[in-house]
């Protein structure tokens, strides 16, 4: 996990770009679905950062409510110690070896944020904005929400309904809470969509949720005083507050907000809430209105992704077929898994995963195409020029086509990946150009140039490796937030560093400029980037 990031070094006036995950739930451990989310964010801020920007990245855990409390009274722990239990031995260890570079790490069990959850309920009861009431309805405790009978499906018996969600049956909750008045906000959210066409993505989503607020708005009960693992209302203690109202307050009581005004104004607003589709309606709708109520600035963006799918449903903890992250890094590397999932789905429509499509992809782009374009073009300044990297002689038309196609995908994919969070078609830009470069050196055969021992097939030979080389110098930069230790890998068997200094110190908007790897770099061979894959392991 990187350090904290160094806010001493922020200008005041740039805002930070500040991408967050959902938190959470710690009943159980992590899953692909939510390393899915994970590793977006975490190409999406290594992308900002490249660019040069200050960037905040933040993730974390939601640990209160019923589902949690159960699940630890199941494992007869409390409740404290299953997830303190779940969050250093498989949470925390996943995102590291993920390589997610996040900043902070929230827990709502910290006090840094209890005590900010407190005091910002507690300013909104002040200004009438909470007021007791009783309320009875389905509730899901898997969704840990209450349904609407329309939301429901039929189950095994004339009473049972089942959460379309989990196929698990809702139970009947019936007491006195507290209400959030949530139905006085329509009009003014509906107004700030308006005014805000981006707020919501993808526009399906964005869909979704206009129909949802076009329709009334129901008050929202916000405390629970049935069972105690929750922050507790500070004017009622006999209550806790409902988890997700607790959670939704991570993104602010981890930027600062009630205990650091300065590191909170340079951070808030978020840039960016990452969120599945089905949690969408908490953070574009709940959220937005608990906000404008405590007269907070909203975040600028909530983007739902889709959801993995195994057999047609929702990946969950019980329907995982015995897959996890772990089960595909220890077979395709921590890098290929970050690629291939970003790759293979269009960010917001749901994806299947198969061991056939990613073995697939494996071979054929990240081996093939990219893994053994690196290794000859090294073999080769090796085998032809001692492993000195030598100058461009000539820069013909065929040379300027590659650098106008790094060009092309630098633009492209900055686009994609930084703005439209469109990350499979900012992949395929890169790969486009990796597959013209290898077109290149199939077209210019330098094997058999090399077979020319003239003054003029030696300079032809040395321009045909230099602009592979070169163009390989731009591929590693921008393959460095997706696959940050391959294109470190790359970066080091190009001498890169010897003239460019770090990998991580190379900004998006120099990587197209033609002609910056230094000739008489060092050229290694290095570890083969993607090796044959071992046979499938057994199911
Ligand atoms: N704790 C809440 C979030 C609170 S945020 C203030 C929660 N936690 S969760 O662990 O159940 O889910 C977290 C995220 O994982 C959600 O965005 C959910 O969509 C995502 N995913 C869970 N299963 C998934 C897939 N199969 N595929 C993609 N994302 C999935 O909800």
């Amino acid at each position: 996990m990187a350090a904290t990031a160094d806010h001493s070094t922020t200008g005041a006036t740039a805002p930070t770009y500040y991408v967050s995950t959902p938190i959470y739930y710690v009943n159980d451990r992590p899953h692909l679905g939510h390393a899915y989310t994970t590793v977006a964010g975490d190409v999406l801020t290594r992308w900002h950062r490249q660019r040069g920007e200050q960037v905040w990245y933040l993730t974390g855990t939601d640990e209160h409510g019923q589902k949690i409390m159960r699940t630890a009274e199941a494992n007869g722990v409390s409740p404290q110690e299953w997830c303190d239990k779940l969050v250093e031995e498989a949470w925390k260890p996943l995102w590291q070896h993920l390589e997610i570079a996040n900043d902070d790490f929230i827990r709502t069990t910290e006090e840094r944020h209890t005590a900010r959850v407190q005091e910002f309920v507690q300013d909104l009861f002040d200004k009438g904005e909470i007021y007791k009431g009783g309320y009875s309805g389905p509730y899901c405790v898997g969704c840990e929400e209450f349904k609407l009978p329309s939301e429901l499906l039929d189950g095994a018996t004339e009473d049972e309904k089942l959460c379309s969600v989990h196929k698990r049956p809702v139970e009947w909750l019936e007491e006195e809470n507290y209400f959030f008045r949530l139905s006085a906000y329509g009009e003014r959210l509906l107004e700030f969509y308006a005014a805000n066409p981006d707020f919501i993505q993808p526009a399906s989503a964005r869909n979704e949720v206009l129909r949802f607020v076009e329709q009334d708005l129901k008050d929202l009960s916000i405390s629970r005083s049935t069972f105690n693992w929750g922050v507790p209302l500070p004017w009622d203690e006999k209550h806790v507050l409902y988890v997700w109202v607790d959670a939704l307050q991570n993104y602010i009581t981890a930027a600062g907000y009630g205990s650091d005004p300065e590191r909170f104004n340079q951070l808030w607003p978020a840039s960016v809430h990452l969120v599945g589709k089905d949690i969408l309606r908490f953070h574009a709708v709940i959220w937005p209105a608990m906000l404008m109520a405590a007269g907070l600035p909203l975040p600028k963006r909530v983007v739902a992704n889709g959801w993995l799918m195994v057999g047609g449903e929702k990946m969950s903890k019980s329907n995982l077929t015995g897959i996890s992250p772990t089960d595909l890094t220890s077979h395709f590397g921590v890098d290929a898994y970050r690629y291939y999932f970003l790759r293979a789905i269009p960010f917001g429509t749901d994806g299947s995963f198969s061991w056939e499509d990613f073995t697939a992809r494996y071979t054929s782009e990240l081996a093939n195409d990219f893994g053994n374009l690196a290794s000859r073009v090294a073999a080769m300044v090796g085998k032809y020029f001692g492993g000195k990297l030598p100058a461009s002689a000539a820069h013909g038309d065929a040379e300027q086509a590659i650098a106008d196609g790094l060009r092309t995908a630098v633009a492209t994919a900055d686009r994609k990946i930084g703005e439209e969070l469109d990350f499979a078609g900012g992949l395929a830009a890169i790969f486009e150009f990796v597959k013209q470069v290898n077109g290149y050196l199939t077209e210019q055969e330098p094997w058999k140039v090399a077979k020319d021992e003239s003054p003029e097939g030696q300079a032809r030979l040395a321009t045909i490796l230099y602009t592979a080389a070169e163009a390989l110098r731009g591929t590693a930069v921008l393959l460095n937030p997706v696959m940050p230790s391959t294109a470190e890998k790359l970066w080091d068997s190009l001498g890169a560093a010897e003239g460019l200094g770090a990998l991580a110190a190379q900004t998006v908007a120099t990587t197209a400029d033609w002609g910056r790897l230094p000739a008489g770099a060092t050229v290694t061979k290095g570890e083969i980037l993607f090796p044959r894959l071992e046979e499938k392991p057994a199911a």
